[in-house]
Protein backbone atom coordinates (compact mmCIF):
# COMPACT_ATOMS: atom_id res chain seq x y z
CA UNK A 1 0.00 0.00 0.00
CA UNK A 2 1.74 3.39 -0.64
CA UNK A 3 1.04 5.94 1.57
CA UNK A 4 0.60 9.53 0.74
CA UNK A 5 2.96 12.46 1.62
CA UNK A 6 0.21 13.89 3.84
CA UNK A 7 -0.93 10.34 5.46
CA UNK A 8 3.29 9.85 6.20
CA UNK A 9 3.32 13.30 7.87
CA UNK A 10 0.08 12.41 9.70
CA UNK A 11 1.64 9.27 10.89
CA UNK A 12 4.94 10.34 11.82
CA UNK A 13 3.36 13.10 14.21
CA UNK A 14 1.07 10.88 15.94
CA UNK A 15 4.42 8.74 16.47
CA UNK A 16 5.93 11.25 17.90
CA UNK A 17 3.23 12.32 20.23
CA UNK A 18 2.42 9.37 21.12
CA UNK A 19 6.34 8.82 22.42
CA UNK A 20 6.34 12.56 23.80
CA UNK A 21 3.47 11.20 25.69
CA UNK A 22 4.65 7.75 26.69
CA UNK A 23 7.78 9.96 28.10
CA UNK A 24 6.22 12.86 29.96
CA UNK A 25 3.34 9.92 31.93
CA UNK A 26 6.47 7.76 32.60
CA UNK A 27 8.89 10.79 34.45
CA UNK A 28 6.19 11.07 36.10
CA UNK A 29 5.63 8.21 37.36
CA UNK A 30 9.38 8.13 37.79
CA UNK A 31 9.11 11.40 39.83
CA UNK A 32 6.51 10.25 42.45
CA UNK A 33 7.91 7.00 43.27
CA UNK A 34 11.76 9.10 43.20
CA UNK A 35 12.09 8.68 47.23
CA UNK A 36 14.85 11.47 48.53
CA UNK A 37 13.61 11.21 52.31
CA UNK A 38 10.98 10.14 54.25
CA UNK A 39 9.37 12.41 56.74
CA UNK A 40 6.69 12.25 59.68
CA UNK A 41 5.45 15.34 61.08
CA UNK A 42 2.25 16.03 63.79
CA UNK A 43 0.22 18.61 62.94
CA UNK A 44 -2.21 20.45 64.83
CA UNK A 45 -6.11 20.62 64.44
CA UNK A 46 -6.39 23.71 66.56
CA UNK A 47 -4.44 26.27 64.53
CA UNK A 48 -1.17 25.89 66.15
CA UNK A 49 1.79 25.30 64.57
CA UNK A 50 3.30 22.22 64.80
CA UNK A 51 4.92 21.98 61.31
CA UNK A 52 6.74 24.10 58.82
CA UNK A 53 5.47 22.13 56.20
CA UNK A 54 1.56 20.86 56.46
CA UNK A 55 -1.03 22.67 57.58
CA UNK A 56 -4.07 21.23 58.43
CA UNK A 57 -7.72 22.33 58.83
CA UNK A 58 -11.04 20.06 60.47
CA UNK A 59 -14.52 20.99 60.70
CA UNK A 60 -16.42 18.53 62.88
CA UNK A 61 -19.19 19.27 60.44
CA UNK A 62 -22.42 17.06 63.11
CA UNK A 63 -23.18 14.99 65.67
CA UNK A 64 -25.50 13.15 66.85
CA UNK A 65 -26.80 9.84 68.98
CA UNK A 66 -26.54 6.60 67.57
CA UNK A 67 -27.68 3.75 69.32
CA UNK A 68 -23.90 2.76 70.47
CA UNK A 69 -23.30 6.50 71.43
CA UNK A 70 -22.30 9.39 69.38
CA UNK A 71 -21.89 9.91 65.89
CA UNK A 72 -19.63 12.26 64.50
CA UNK A 73 -18.60 13.76 61.03
CA UNK A 74 -15.05 15.35 60.61
CA UNK A 75 -14.03 16.77 56.93
CA UNK A 76 -10.25 17.50 56.61
CA UNK A 77 -8.26 19.83 54.49
CA UNK A 78 -4.47 19.09 54.46
CA UNK A 79 -2.55 21.46 52.91
CA UNK A 80 0.86 20.89 51.34
CA UNK A 81 2.99 24.38 52.28
CA UNK A 82 6.46 23.14 51.83
CA UNK A 83 8.71 23.51 48.99
CA UNK A 84 8.53 19.24 48.04
CA UNK A 85 6.45 16.61 46.94
CA UNK A 86 4.85 13.95 49.52
CA UNK A 87 4.32 10.89 48.27
CA UNK A 88 2.88 7.48 49.85
CA UNK A 89 1.73 9.69 52.59
CA UNK A 90 -0.28 8.27 55.55
CA UNK A 91 -2.50 9.91 58.00
CA UNK A 92 -2.82 8.36 61.51
CA UNK A 93 -5.55 10.07 63.91
CA UNK A 94 -6.13 8.36 67.51
CA UNK A 95 -9.55 8.40 68.76
CA UNK A 96 -10.97 6.67 71.92
CA UNK A 97 -11.11 3.24 72.22
CA UNK A 98 -14.47 1.66 71.79
CA UNK A 99 -14.50 4.09 68.26
CA UNK A 100 -15.91 2.67 64.97
CA UNK A 101 -15.58 3.65 61.37
CA UNK A 102 -18.77 4.16 60.00
CA UNK A 103 -17.54 5.86 56.59
CA UNK A 104 -14.78 7.38 54.74
CA UNK A 105 -14.36 9.50 51.77
CA UNK A 106 -11.28 11.23 49.42
CA UNK A 107 -9.34 8.39 51.00
CA UNK A 108 -8.66 4.65 52.05
CA UNK A 109 -9.10 4.31 55.65
CA UNK A 110 -8.50 1.44 57.96
CA UNK A 111 -9.24 1.51 61.77
CA UNK A 112 -7.16 -0.43 64.40
CA UNK A 113 -9.18 -1.21 66.75
CA UNK A 114 -6.87 -2.75 69.05
CA UNK A 115 -4.22 0.39 69.26
CA UNK A 116 -7.30 2.92 68.23
CA UNK A 117 -5.32 4.52 65.34
CA UNK A 118 -7.37 5.43 62.85
CA UNK A 119 -5.33 5.06 59.57
CA UNK A 120 -6.03 7.42 55.82
CA UNK A 121 -4.14 6.43 53.15
CA UNK A 122 -4.20 7.88 49.57
CA UNK A 123 -6.89 6.81 46.72
CA UNK A 124 -5.40 6.23 43.34
CA UNK A 125 -5.45 10.26 42.26
CA UNK A 126 -3.85 11.36 45.73
CA UNK A 127 -0.84 9.67 46.23
CA UNK A 128 1.10 12.49 46.10
CA UNK A 129 0.24 15.87 47.91
CA UNK A 130 1.95 18.29 45.35
CA UNK A 131 3.64 21.21 47.20
CA UNK A 132 1.10 24.48 47.62
CA UNK A 133 -1.98 21.50 47.01
CA UNK A 134 -4.05 20.18 49.27
CA UNK A 135 -6.59 17.16 49.83
CA UNK A 136 -9.84 16.64 51.47
CA UNK A 137 -10.86 14.01 52.90
CA UNK A 138 -13.94 13.15 55.82
CA UNK A 139 -14.87 10.31 58.21
CA UNK A 140 -17.92 9.20 59.99
CA UNK A 141 -17.08 7.69 63.61
CA UNK A 142 -19.15 6.27 66.55
CA UNK A 143 -18.10 6.73 69.56
CA UNK A 144 -18.75 5.79 73.58
CA UNK A 145 -18.42 9.48 73.81
CA UNK A 146 -18.63 13.19 72.47
CA UNK A 147 -15.06 13.67 71.02
CA UNK A 148 -12.93 15.94 68.79
CA UNK A 149 -9.50 15.17 67.27
CA UNK A 150 -6.89 18.10 68.52
CA UNK A 151 -4.14 16.48 66.37
CA UNK A 152 -2.89 13.93 63.47
CA UNK A 153 -0.04 12.67 62.43
CA UNK A 154 1.54 12.72 58.71
CA UNK A 155 4.38 10.57 57.04
CA UNK A 156 5.52 9.80 53.82
CA UNK A 157 8.05 10.39 51.69
CA UNK A 158 9.93 13.89 50.49
CA UNK A 159 10.00 13.68 46.31
CA UNK A 160 12.48 15.32 44.80
CA UNK A 161 11.11 16.81 41.40
CA UNK A 162 13.19 19.69 40.16
CA UNK A 163 15.16 17.64 37.71
CA UNK A 164 11.58 15.64 36.81
CA UNK A 165 9.90 18.40 36.63
CA UNK A 166 12.51 20.21 34.18
CA UNK A 167 12.35 17.40 32.02
CA UNK A 168 8.44 17.20 31.85
CA UNK A 169 8.19 21.02 31.25
CA UNK A 170 10.88 20.63 28.17
CA UNK A 171 8.61 17.47 27.73
CA UNK A 172 5.02 19.67 27.26
CA UNK A 173 7.27 22.58 25.36
CA UNK A 174 8.25 19.46 22.66
CA UNK A 175 4.64 19.02 22.39
CA UNK A 176 3.73 22.47 22.02
CA UNK A 177 6.12 22.86 19.37
CA UNK A 178 5.46 19.50 17.65
CA UNK A 179 2.04 21.06 17.45
CA UNK A 180 2.82 24.23 15.96
CA UNK A 181 5.55 22.39 13.17
CA UNK A 182 2.84 19.78 12.81
CA UNK A 183 -0.04 22.62 12.17
CA UNK A 184 2.53 24.70 9.66
CA UNK A 185 3.32 21.71 7.62
CA UNK A 186 0.05 20.64 7.39
CA UNK A 187 -0.83 24.36 6.36
CA UNK A 188 1.85 24.40 3.92
CA UNK A 189 0.75 21.15 2.30
CA UNK A 190 -2.59 22.37 1.65
CA UNK A 191 -1.23 25.56 0.35
CA UNK A 192 1.20 23.57 -2.11
CA UNK A 193 -1.24 21.53 -3.34
CA UNK A 194 -3.65 24.67 -3.88
CA UNK A 195 -0.48 26.58 -5.92
CA UNK A 196 0.23 23.15 -7.44
CA UNK A 197 -3.54 22.92 -8.85
CA UNK A 198 -3.30 26.56 -9.57
CA UNK A 199 -0.27 26.01 -11.99
CA UNK A 200 -1.09 23.06 -13.15
CA UNK A 201 -4.36 25.29 -14.55
CA UNK A 202 -1.85 28.16 -15.66
CA UNK A 203 -0.08 25.15 -17.56
CA UNK A 204 -2.99 24.00 -19.06
CA UNK A 205 -4.18 27.45 -20.37
CA UNK A 206 -1.07 28.30 -21.82
CA UNK A 207 -0.60 24.62 -23.74
CA UNK A 208 -3.97 25.22 -25.23
CA UNK A 209 -3.35 28.33 -26.34
CA UNK A 210 0.36 27.21 -27.94
CA UNK A 211 -1.56 24.64 -29.52
CA UNK A 212 -4.51 26.23 -30.92
CA UNK A 213 -1.24 28.79 -32.62
CA UNK A 214 0.34 25.80 -34.05
CA UNK A 215 -2.12 24.78 -35.34
CA UNK A 216 -2.19 28.04 -37.27
CA UNK A 217 1.41 26.97 -38.53
CA UNK A 218 0.60 23.23 -39.03
CA UNK A 219 -2.20 24.33 -41.58
CA UNK A 220 0.32 26.15 -43.73
CA UNK A 221 2.91 23.41 -43.55
CA UNK A 222 1.31 19.86 -43.90
CA UNK A 223 4.63 18.36 -44.36
CA UNK A 224 5.59 19.12 -40.80
CA UNK A 225 2.68 18.53 -39.00
CA UNK A 226 3.25 17.65 -35.42
CA UNK A 227 6.86 19.43 -35.97
CA UNK A 228 6.68 21.98 -33.28
CA UNK A 229 5.12 19.57 -30.61
CA UNK A 230 7.70 16.89 -31.44
CA UNK A 231 10.43 19.21 -31.51
CA UNK A 232 9.35 20.83 -28.14
CA UNK A 233 9.60 17.12 -26.44
CA UNK A 234 12.77 16.41 -28.12
CA UNK A 235 14.14 19.79 -26.35
CA UNK A 236 12.59 19.33 -23.09
CA UNK A 237 14.22 15.83 -23.02
CA UNK A 238 17.52 17.01 -23.58
CA UNK A 239 17.29 19.81 -21.18
CA UNK A 240 16.22 16.75 -18.73
CA UNK A 241 18.93 15.08 -19.56
CA UNK A 242 21.49 18.16 -19.28
CA UNK A 243 20.21 18.48 -15.65
CA UNK A 244 18.37 21.51 -16.14
CA UNK A 245 15.76 22.89 -13.30
CA UNK A 246 12.01 22.14 -14.05
CA UNK A 247 11.13 25.44 -14.39
CA UNK A 248 13.88 25.56 -17.67
CA UNK A 249 12.67 22.67 -18.46
CA UNK A 250 9.19 23.90 -18.85
CA UNK A 251 10.61 26.98 -20.76
CA UNK A 252 12.58 25.08 -23.31
CA UNK A 253 9.19 22.82 -23.93
CA UNK A 254 7.34 26.24 -24.37
CA UNK A 255 9.97 27.27 -26.44
CA UNK A 256 10.19 24.30 -28.50
CA UNK A 257 6.68 24.83 -29.34
CA UNK A 258 7.03 28.22 -30.34
CA UNK A 259 10.32 28.03 -32.14
CA UNK A 260 8.83 28.23 -35.78
CA UNK A 261 5.88 31.08 -35.35
CA UNK A 262 7.53 33.04 -37.89
CA UNK A 263 6.40 30.70 -40.16
CA UNK A 264 2.79 31.91 -40.27
CA UNK A 265 4.44 35.09 -41.75
CA UNK A 266 5.94 33.12 -44.79
CA UNK A 267 3.84 32.80 -47.77
CA UNK A 268 2.10 29.22 -48.37
CA UNK A 269 3.65 28.75 -51.90
CA UNK A 270 6.94 30.01 -50.66
CA UNK A 271 7.04 26.99 -47.74
CA UNK A 272 5.15 24.50 -49.64
CA UNK A 273 7.63 24.70 -52.97
CA UNK A 274 8.90 21.61 -53.78
CA UNK A 275 11.57 22.50 -55.91
CA UNK A 276 14.72 24.76 -55.98
CA UNK A 277 14.19 27.86 -53.91
CA UNK A 278 15.06 31.53 -55.53
CA UNK A 279 17.77 33.73 -53.20
CA UNK A 280 14.21 35.86 -52.59
CA UNK A 281 12.18 33.32 -51.34
CA UNK A 282 14.97 31.59 -49.42
CA UNK A 283 15.46 34.53 -47.38
CA UNK A 284 11.53 34.94 -47.07
CA UNK A 285 11.72 31.54 -45.33
CA UNK A 286 14.81 32.48 -43.80
CA UNK A 287 12.95 35.59 -42.51
CA UNK A 288 10.74 33.28 -39.99
CA UNK A 289 13.03 33.90 -37.29
CA UNK A 290 12.74 37.42 -37.51
CA UNK A 291 9.40 37.23 -37.77
CA UNK A 292 8.94 35.18 -34.80
CA UNK A 293 11.26 37.11 -33.00
CA UNK A 294 8.96 40.08 -33.23
CA UNK A 295 5.48 38.54 -32.21
CA UNK A 296 6.99 36.72 -29.24
CA UNK A 297 8.12 39.60 -28.10
CA UNK A 298 5.13 40.20 -25.85
CA UNK A 299 5.55 37.08 -23.91
CA UNK A 300 7.98 38.17 -22.37
CA UNK A 301 6.75 36.45 -18.99
CA UNK A 302 8.02 33.11 -20.55
CA UNK A 303 11.81 33.16 -20.38
CA UNK A 304 13.70 32.43 -23.48
CA UNK A 305 10.90 31.39 -25.96
CA UNK A 306 11.00 34.77 -28.25
CA UNK A 307 15.25 34.21 -28.49
CA UNK A 308 14.82 30.60 -29.13
CA UNK A 309 12.35 31.50 -32.24
CA UNK A 310 15.05 34.40 -33.47
CA UNK A 311 18.30 32.28 -32.52
CA UNK A 312 17.26 28.67 -33.29
CA UNK A 313 18.78 28.43 -36.77
CA UNK A 314 22.03 30.23 -35.49
CA UNK A 315 24.87 27.82 -36.37
CA UNK A 316 27.84 27.10 -33.35
CA UNK A 317 30.19 28.13 -35.98
CA UNK A 318 28.68 32.02 -36.20
CA UNK A 319 27.51 30.91 -40.22
CA UNK A 320 23.75 30.43 -39.40
CA UNK A 321 21.38 33.45 -39.49
CA UNK A 322 19.73 36.09 -38.32
CA UNK A 323 22.48 37.92 -36.70
CA UNK A 324 25.81 35.08 -37.02
CA UNK A 325 26.22 34.12 -33.80
CA UNK A 326 28.76 32.39 -32.18
CA UNK A 327 29.37 29.38 -29.95
CA UNK A 328 27.87 30.24 -26.50
CA UNK A 329 26.35 33.39 -27.06
CA UNK A 330 23.84 31.25 -28.79
CA UNK A 331 21.11 31.54 -26.32
CA UNK A 332 21.39 27.63 -24.78
CA UNK A 333 17.49 27.19 -25.35
CA UNK A 334 18.35 28.14 -29.14
CA UNK A 335 20.58 25.84 -28.97
CA UNK A 336 18.77 23.27 -27.59
CA UNK A 337 16.16 23.53 -29.72
CA UNK A 338 18.50 23.68 -33.15
CA UNK A 339 19.95 20.21 -32.31
CA UNK A 340 16.26 18.94 -31.83
CA UNK A 341 14.88 20.80 -34.75
CA UNK A 342 17.34 19.30 -37.00
CA UNK A 343 16.71 15.99 -35.61
CA UNK A 344 13.07 16.16 -36.42
CA UNK A 345 13.81 18.16 -39.77
CA UNK A 346 15.99 14.49 -40.84
CA UNK A 347 13.77 12.08 -39.48
CA UNK A 348 10.63 13.02 -41.26
CA UNK A 349 9.91 12.99 -45.22
CA UNK A 350 10.02 16.42 -46.60
CA UNK A 351 8.29 17.10 -49.95
CA UNK A 352 11.91 17.12 -51.50
CA UNK A 353 12.87 13.62 -50.10
CA UNK A 354 12.37 10.91 -47.92
CA UNK A 355 14.35 11.09 -44.13
CA UNK A 356 16.95 9.78 -42.69
CA UNK A 357 17.86 6.22 -41.31
CA UNK A 358 18.71 6.06 -37.83
CA UNK A 359 22.81 5.52 -38.56
CA UNK A 360 22.60 8.35 -41.10
CA UNK A 361 20.73 10.72 -38.54
CA UNK A 362 23.46 9.83 -35.95
CA UNK A 363 26.02 10.43 -38.86
CA UNK A 364 24.95 13.69 -39.54
CA UNK A 365 24.33 15.46 -36.11
CA UNK A 366 28.24 13.85 -35.08
CA UNK A 367 29.24 15.80 -38.41
CA UNK A 368 27.46 19.06 -37.19
CA UNK A 369 29.09 19.20 -33.69
CA UNK A 370 31.39 21.84 -33.16
CA UNK A 371 30.01 23.60 -36.74
CA UNK A 372 26.47 23.84 -36.82
CA UNK A 373 25.55 22.44 -33.46
CA UNK A 374 27.12 22.87 -29.76
CA UNK A 375 29.00 19.33 -29.02
CA UNK A 376 27.97 19.36 -25.50
CA UNK A 377 23.87 19.16 -26.57
CA UNK A 378 24.91 16.57 -29.25
CA UNK A 379 26.01 13.93 -27.26
CA UNK A 380 22.34 13.80 -25.48
CA UNK A 381 20.40 13.89 -28.80
CA UNK A 382 22.65 10.91 -29.92
CA UNK A 383 21.93 8.81 -26.85
CA UNK A 384 18.65 9.74 -27.06
CA UNK A 385 18.43 7.64 -30.57
CA UNK A 386 20.75 5.20 -29.18
CA UNK A 387 18.36 4.35 -26.06
CA UNK A 388 15.10 4.40 -28.11
CA UNK A 389 13.75 7.58 -26.62
CA UNK A 390 13.20 8.95 -30.05
CA UNK A 391 12.55 6.07 -32.73
CA UNK A 392 12.91 6.42 -36.61
CA UNK A 393 11.82 3.27 -37.38
CA UNK A 394 8.42 3.78 -35.11
CA UNK A 395 8.20 7.06 -37.08
CA UNK A 396 8.53 5.59 -40.39
CA UNK A 397 5.63 2.65 -39.59
CA UNK A 398 3.59 5.44 -38.87
CA UNK A 399 3.91 7.82 -41.79
CA UNK A 400 3.18 4.36 -43.65
CA UNK A 401 -0.01 4.01 -42.50
CA UNK A 402 -0.69 7.95 -43.56
CA UNK A 403 -1.71 8.15 -39.79
CA UNK A 404 -0.32 11.14 -38.96
CA UNK A 405 -2.40 11.83 -35.90
CA UNK A 406 0.12 9.42 -34.10
CA UNK A 407 2.41 12.89 -34.28
CA UNK A 408 -0.15 14.70 -33.27
CA UNK A 409 1.37 15.31 -29.96
CA UNK A 410 -0.96 16.43 -26.94
CA UNK A 411 -0.10 17.63 -23.35
CA UNK A 412 -0.70 14.19 -22.48
CA UNK A 413 2.18 12.78 -24.51
CA UNK A 414 4.08 14.84 -22.50
CA UNK A 415 6.15 13.21 -19.69
CA UNK A 416 4.83 15.13 -16.50
CA UNK A 417 8.02 16.98 -16.23
CA UNK A 418 7.84 19.32 -18.86
CA UNK A 419 3.90 20.08 -17.98
CA UNK A 420 5.18 21.37 -14.23
CA UNK A 421 2.70 18.39 -13.09
CA UNK A 422 5.35 16.49 -11.66
CA UNK A 423 4.31 15.46 -8.09
FE1 LIG B 1 12.83 27.07 -37.98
Amino acid sequence: MKLGKTTKLVIVFLSLFVILFVAYYTVDIIANNYVSASYEENISLTGARLSDEFYSSMTKAATWESATGYASQFDFEVYNTGNSNLSNWIIKIELPSGSKLENYWGVEAAFDESSCFLYLKPTYYNNVIYSGENIVFGIIVTMDEVFTPTEISIKGYKISSELTDMIKRIILLLIIVLIIVFVGLLVTRVNVRNYKERQRNDVKIILQSMNTFINFIDAKDPYTRGHSRRVAMYAAEIAKRMGLSEDEIQNIYYAGLLHDAGKISVPDAVLNKPGKLSDEERKAIQNHTVAGGKMLLQLSSLRGVRETALYHHERYDGTGYPDGLKGDIIPLYARIVGVADSYDAMSSNRVYRRHLNKDEIIEEIQKGAGTQFDPSIVKYMVDMINDGYVNVVKMETAEADDDHEKFHLTEDDIPGVYMGFQQ
